[in-house]
């Protein structure tokens, strides 16, 4: 039966509140999901007051201020600080998105960060991605092919590239999967045992798409279930969360037309 009432272990409780910028005219509150899975307690909200004069301008930086400042137990990922390696992504101001990408100008009064949802927690705002990797090596994420290797790299052709890289640069080979997108999924929420979800089924549709791979039957077959691809209802969170612009609901189109097309 469906339980709407957490856990009482699952309960947010209010954290402690730190003032870490008396007197700054230019200050900013950050609210900041915690969890301790060695402390046996419940998660709740830290919030951090930090003096914006001294912290870099994107959310990252201001994550990093906590960290090395005021707070050296705050648990979070982060590698490139450029948008490329997809590691920074949580929710920030009720958005799925990169920390390192996103200003914190752009957030209108406190600054509430809590790890991508319907996730499991490992610490604080780093999520378990297990799961979802084991569903990126079940897609099999490499080149396939049964002819024999040229002397050279396989070429492709210009508008076969623009498939994978997309006119405006938008495409498939552009995805860091950082999976903003599935977890902003519903039906990734609810059935993420089994639907693969949009980051997924992107990268599945990039290998798919790609001229020089020879088992896009073989990839399609794999697809062809009721759970791992049919569970996209075109809800769209997915393209409108993507931060790098991308548009897995294309993608996930895209596949159910190839399937059509082939029946
Ligand atoms: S379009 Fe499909 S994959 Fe994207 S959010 Fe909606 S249901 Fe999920
Ligand atoms: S499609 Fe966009 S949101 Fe989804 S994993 Fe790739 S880069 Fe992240
Ligand atoms: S730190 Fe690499 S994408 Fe944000």
């Amino acid at each position: 039966m469906a339980k709407f009432t957490l856990p009482q272990n699952s309960k947010i409780k209010k954290g402690k509140h730190i003032d870490a910028a008396k007197g700054a005219k230019n200050a900013k509150t950050f609210k900041v999901y915690r969890w301790d899975p060695d402390d046996g307690g419940n998660p709740r909200m830290d919030s951090y007051r930090i003096n914006l004069d001294e912290c870099g301008p994107m959310v990252l930086d201001a994550v990093i201020y906590i960290k090395d400042k005021i707070d050296a137990t705050l648990t979070f990922r982060r590698s490139c600080r450029e948008g490329i390696c997809g590691s920074c992504a949580m929710n920030i101001d009720g958005t799925n998105t990169l920390a390192c990408t996103k200003a914190i100008d752009d957030i209108k009064g406190d600054a509430k960060i809590t790890p991508l949802p319907h996730m499991p927690v490992v610490k604080d705002l780093v999520p378990d991605l297990n799961h979802v990797y084991a569903q990126y090596t079940s897609i099999e994420p490499w080149l396939k092919a049964d002819s024999p290797a040229p002397n050279r790299e396989r070429l492709q052709s210009a508008d076969d590239a623009n498939l994978l890289n997309g006119e405006d640069g938008h495409g498939p080979a552009g995805c860091i999967l950082c999976f903003c997108c599935s977890t902003s999924c519903p039906s990734y929420w609810w059935n993420g045992d089994r639907f693969l979800g949009p980051a997924i089924l992107l990268q599945a549709y990039r290998w798919i798409a790609d001229s020089r791979d020879e088992a896009t039957g073989e990839r399609l077959d794999a697809l062809e279930d009721p759970f791992k691809l049919y569970r996209c209802h075109t809800i769209m969170n997915c393209t409108n969360t993507c931060p790098k612009g991308l548009n897995p609901a294309k993608a996930i189109a895209e596949i159910k037309k190839l399937m059509v097309a082939r029946r």
